[in-house]
């Protein structure tokens, strides 16, 4: 049976990986600075990951949620002391749209209203509610446009006010960092002022943290860098170092009844050993104090290479703008170079989403490829 063929595919096979590297079956070294969309924060087969994930499906890999699960205790308890997010609750799931599709859904149940401020090139994911409030026409299917959405651009404080005051939108949901639009951010102002707008209007307030969460931003979360309180945060990609497990972080001012949201494999026996295992190394690596000072050397770098026409993003979310189309540049840098980067919706920009262990020597091997490949 063929695949599906709905991947663009470089001519790539990695067969293993350890830290910041991957290998294909020919033991090439490939410097992983893409993490595969963001999702590699602690490191390929970090040992005390593989360690855990082993115990663990030894033991119990799975049962449903219909059991005691001490390990989700764990997880959501470790989760509020690390990320600073007192009082919230926590709800797991397997991905990012469907944490994005979990949070909508709660907005609506709270709200009793359906319709959905997103924002100019913001992504949320493909599934239903979730991929209606993406601005990407291309992915949005007949069934998924029936959803109410209004898109509107990041910084225009005075359409979300004409459009909150209308009475019926259930919710907001923005992304701090955008991730595969290309790496914009409203203002301080905007985000400030938009919280405030949702609080006035009984509209929840969503930050979609599921690339920009895990300490991508040189915070745990990038609204952190503001003075907001988001009703509902969703979280994924960094959370399970691979492992697929997604949730939303939920505020006490939403009550929770039986039966409301659910499913059968999220927050599982491995799952949780996996995201178990990613927040104690976080903590115990101090990674998120690495992220920011291989921030500041990244960019400090970048400011120098005249081609660079513009440096986007914060923390490890890093982009490099050109005055041309990226997709020349990142073929040359993965067959000549052996570097995996990333692409955005902005063609021009190369994105930058190495595993927050990464170090300067890593960094400094980016740029002299860069360098070279940009002079070849
Ligand atoms: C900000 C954001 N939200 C949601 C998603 C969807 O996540 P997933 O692909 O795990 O469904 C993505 C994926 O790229 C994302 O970047």
């Amino acid at each position: 049976m063929p695949l599906f063929n709905v991947y663009p595919l470089y001519n790539v096979t990695p067969v293993s990986a350890k830290g910041v590297y991957v290998y294909d079956e020919n033991n090439t070294e490939y410097l992983d600075l893409y993490g595969g969309h963001g999702v590699v924060s602690i490191g390929h087969t970090h040992p005390k990951y593989t360690e855990a994930l082993t115990n663990q499906v030894s033991k119990l890999g799975f049962y449903s949620n219909a059991i005691q699960n001490p390990l989700q205790v764990e997880l959501a308890e470790k989760l509020e002391v690390i990320s600073g997010c007192k009082d919230y609750e926590l709800f797991l799931c397997n991905s990012g749209a469907e944490a994005n599709e979990n949070a909508l859904k709660l907005a609506s149940f709270k709200t009793n209203k359906s319709r959905v401020i997103a924002f100019k090139n913001g992504f949320h994911g493909r599934t239903s509610a979730a991929v209606a409030a993406t601005d990407n026409k291309k992915i949005i299917a007949p069934i998924n446009a029936q959803q109410k959405v209004t898109i509107l651009d990041l910084n225009d404080l005075e359409s979300v006010k004409t459009e909150l005051k209308k009475g019926d939108v259930c919710a907001v949901i923005v992304e701090f960092i955008q991730g595969v639009g290309g790496l914009d951010q409203a203002s301080k102002d905007f985000f400030e002022q938009v919280d405030a707008l949702c609080k006035e209007n009984n509209t929840l307030f969503i930050a979609d943290e599921v690339q920009s969460g895990y300490g991508r931003s040189g915070k745990f979360f990038a609204f952190q860098h503001y003075n907001v309180t988001p009703d509902i945060i969703s979280i994924a990609k960094g959370m399970g170092n691979g492992f697929p497990i997604g949730g939303i972080l939920i505020h006490p001012n939403i009550e929770a009844k039986f039966g409301m949201l659910g499913t059968t494999f999220g927050g599982n026996h491995l799952a949780c050993a996996a995201g178990l295992a990613v927040l104690n190394v976080i903590e115990e690596q101090n990674l998120i104090a690495n992220t920011n000072e291989m921030s500041e050397y990244f960019i400090k770098i970048a400011k120098t290479i005249p081609q660079i026409k513009k440096i986007k993003g914060r923390g490890l979310m890093l982009g490099v703008e050109f005055d041309f189309e990226v997709g020349n540049l990142r073929k040359k840098l993965i067959y000549d170079y052996h570097i995996f980067t990333g692409g955005a919706m902005n063609k021009n920009l190369l994105r930058i989403l190495p595993p927050l262990t990464v170090r300067k020597g890593h960094i400094d091997q980016f740029f002299e490829a860069l360098i070279d490949a940009l002079n070849a």
